[in-house]
């Protein structure tokens, strides 16, 4: 099938790729000539494990080109998906202006039926104004379908994801796109619900909303846990072995980050207070974020007393794991959190080094270290704030040894405590 995609950004272009590979012909289309240079030589903006694989093959094979035009990808594909950004105002609201611009585009060009399939994160109602926006400005009187069809794909699992979906949601006011819909998603195991537009845009900020609505729950909990002497390790375990609660997402750490978690969810208050309901339990879900962080950040200062001229590795600076996405990362806010103290860092992260340069600027307060055994070399405490499986490997009798003191801060609980006490370190986890 001949599909297209109008913004290569994350979300499209990991799902081009993948539609690509499945068989489909792709024609990826962005504003950035740039941008659709570098692809169209080979290079790849963003890093997300598997991604490169995909890209080149699927190019190779002819399944996959990159375009600026609008008019071309119009022209050719039978189905057009707007993967454009929906970014944050002052206010928490969001702009829509991306998605504005491209379904007038689109309009521009429309001389024969187009199924066009909204896959960015928009408030509920948004396919209502698509739609009339594609009324409004079409040349010529053209029939046409709009779709709503969010992406749950995680960052650092975004191919993952998207080839094995836990379910694909489509979101219709008539039943004509949903055949060409499911032949889009035949080559993909999951089970496809089809439901209205308003359900399917909804869908996508109520799963959201409730993940981080689990991630501050545990967060909570491992503050009583702190208070108890009890072992939040132990109480997700216990909690998350019970089939209608599950254990992911149940990790107590710094308080949940990356551009979509907050963008959303804040987004999600003022969509459903501008619908007359006053979302109470997620402001509180988002104060508990802020104090884990907070929280964290006292520990460090209290054990350390004087944090002027104190020396500390930072091991982590993306806001997760398997990303070089260092926007909204709880990581860089703690590492600023320490440089307006008066601390000087010695950093690492092994993907997001180069993205975290421009927010986090190398200074004489900041020395970024290729290497995570080298992280701790003249420390006075090694603190871990992304949960980068590796660094549960960190040789910790060398750490030890090139200390100054011996202290561990461990916000994604990470290490074994007891074998980070038996080398000697004073170990300051997570609720725990
Ligand atoms: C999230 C959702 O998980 C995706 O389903 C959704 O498609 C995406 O937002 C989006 O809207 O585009 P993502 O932002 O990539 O995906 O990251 P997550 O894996 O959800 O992690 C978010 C934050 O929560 C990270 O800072 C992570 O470290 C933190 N986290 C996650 C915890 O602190 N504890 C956990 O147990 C899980």
């Amino acid at each position: 099938m001949r599909l297209a995609i109008i913004g290569t950004g994350y979300v499209g272009l990991v799902t081009g790729a993948c539609f690509a590979e499945v068989g489909h012909h792709v024609l990826c289309v962005d504003i950035d000539p740039r941008k659709v240079a570098v692809l169209n030589a080979g290079g790849i903006p963003i890093y997300e494990p598997g991604l490169e694989d995909l890209v080149h093959r699927n190019t190779a094979a002819g399944r996959l080109r990159f375009t600026c035009s609008t008019a071309t990808a119009v022209a050719e594909a039978e189905v057009i998906f707007i993967c454009v950004p929906t970014p944050p105002q002052p206010d928490g609201s969001v702009d829509l202006s991306f998605i504005e611009g491209v379904a007038r585009e689109i309009a521009a060009h429309l001389t024969e039926y187009r199924i066009i399939v909204d896959k960015s994160t928009v408030p509920v109602k948004t396919g209502e104004k698509v739609a009339e926006t594609l009324r409004r400005y079409s040349r010529t009187p053209t029939e046409f379908d709009v779709v709503s069809n969010p992406e749950f794909l995680r960052e650092g699992f975004a191919v993952e994801d998207l080839m094995n979906p836990d379910r694909i949601v489509i979101g219709t006011s008539s039943v004509r796109p949903v055949p060409k819909m499911r032949e889009v998603y035949a080559p993909f195991a999951a089970p496809l619900i089809v439901t209205d537009t308003n359900s399917a845009e909804l869908i996508k900020h109520a799963a959201n909303s409730f993940l981080a609505l689990k991630i501050s729950y545990i967060n909570a909990i491992s503050a009583i846990c702190e208070a108890a002497g009890a072992n939040v390790l132990e109480v997700a375990n216990g909690m998350g072995m019970d089939e209608r609660i599950g254990r992911r997402f149940l990790n107590a750490g710094i308080g949940f980050g990356g551009s979509c978690f907050s963008k959303d969810f804040s987004a999600f208050i003022k969509i459903v207070e501008q619908l007359g309901y006053d979302f109470r339990l997620l402001k509180e879900v988002q104060r508990i974020n802020t104090d884990q962080m907070d929280r964290f950040f006292k520990k460090i200062q209290e054990t350390l007393w004087v944090l002027k001229d104190k020396r500390l590795g930072v091991l982590g600076l993306a806001f997760k794991q398997n990303t070089d996405d260092v926007r909204t990362s709880p990581a860089v806010d703690l590492c600023q959190r320490l440089l307006r103290e008066g601390a000087r860092l010695r950093v690492h992260d092994p993907k997001a080094m180069e993205k975290a340069r421009a927010v986090l600027p190398p200074s004489d307060a900041v020395e970024y270290v290729d290497d995570p055994d080298e992280v701790s070399a003249g420390c006075d405490a090694l603190v871990i704030a992304t949960e980068w499986p590796h660094f549960a490997k960190l040789d910790l009798a060398r750490a030890r040894r090139q200390m100054t003191t011996a202290i561990l801060f461990d916000g994604r609980n990470l290490l074994d405590r007891a074998e980070a006490e038996a080398h000697g370190f004073l170990y300051r986890g997570v609720g725990r």
